[in-house]
């Protein structure tokens, strides 16, 4: 098990990290099918060697000092995939905690799930559960795993549980609405850059209200190559960008 340190200021400014560090990232993992592909391997390989580049920008994360990390793993419309790709996927995600959640619950990792959990088999949910459950407490690192995740579904929802709430019109703000997104469970409940691998510029459903001021930084690497060395290039793009939220910075 390893523990994730986090860097020294000599080893951020050796890495060139000295900047506006984001608070919140998102990343949509992309490309597994493509690295696969290229490799002649069936496309369950590529979601494996994803998760084993998952598990490394979780641990960098902390180490760069990271508060929320979303990752964008299973899609509202990645089920009209084959059934055989959705369960291997499924499959991995079981293995994922299983393997992880000791890793993850030692380094003080606070877990959260971004997604309705009722389509999954009773194993993961239980699974998925209880990852939540056993680092509900932690205060370091807010690790999100958008599964079962589509944003305009999660609008949908939340537009449902305001009216089953009975919250009278006038009293509908958009702090209202952003307190019945799955995001509401962030400190940071929108991400300051959303990044994109292997080259695809759209958000496919991903997080559409919270991006409404994110920054979007893409690469053409694939997930299983986005190495720690890919992710703080992509985090350095974000700290050269000016964010103006609307607003008229010199006069
Ligand atoms: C991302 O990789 C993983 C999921 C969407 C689950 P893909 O499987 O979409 O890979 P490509 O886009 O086909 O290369
Ligand atoms: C988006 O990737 C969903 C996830 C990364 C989980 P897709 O590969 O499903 O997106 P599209 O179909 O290319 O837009
Ligand atoms: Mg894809």
């Amino acid at each position: 098990m390893k523990i994730y340190e986090r860097f020294s200021d000599a080893e951020m400014k050796r890495l060139g990290l000295t900047g506006n560090m984001p608070k919140h990232v998102g990343i949509i993992m992309d490309g597994n099918g493509r690295w696969a592909k290229s490799r002649m391997l069936p496309r369950s390989l590529g979601h494996r060697a994803g998760m084993d580049a998952l598990q490394e920008i979780v641990r960098v994360s902390k180490s760069i000092g990271i508060e929320a990390l979303t990752v964008y793993a299973f899609s509202t419309e990645n089920w009209l995939r084959p059934e055989q790709e959705v369960n291997a996927l499924f499959s991995l995600l079981v293995e994922y905690f299983y393997k992880e959640i000791d890793e993850l619950d030692a380094n003080n990792v606070r877990v959260h799930i971004l997604g309705s959990l009722e389509r999954f088999s009773p194993k993961l949910r239980e699974l998925m559960e209880n990852a939540r459950e056993r680092t509900e407490k932690n205060t370091g690192l807010h690790f999100a795993i958008a599964l079962n995740y589509g944003s305009r579904d999660e609008i949908t929802r939340a537009v449902r549980s305001i009216v089953s709430e009975g919250i009278p019109e006038s009293e509908i703000t958009e702090e209202t609405i952003s307190s019945h997104l799955y995001t509401r469970c962030l400190p940071h409940p929108d991400p300051d850059v959303i990044i994109r691998t292997a080259g695809e510029q759209r958000l496919s459903n991903f997080l559409l209200w919270q991006a409404a001021y994110s920054e979007f930084v893409f690469t053409d690497t694939t997930f299983p190559d986005f190495t720690p060395e890919v992710y703080f290039e992509c985090i350095k793009q974000y700290m050269h960008r000016t964010r103006r939220f609307g607003k008229v910075l010199e006069v």
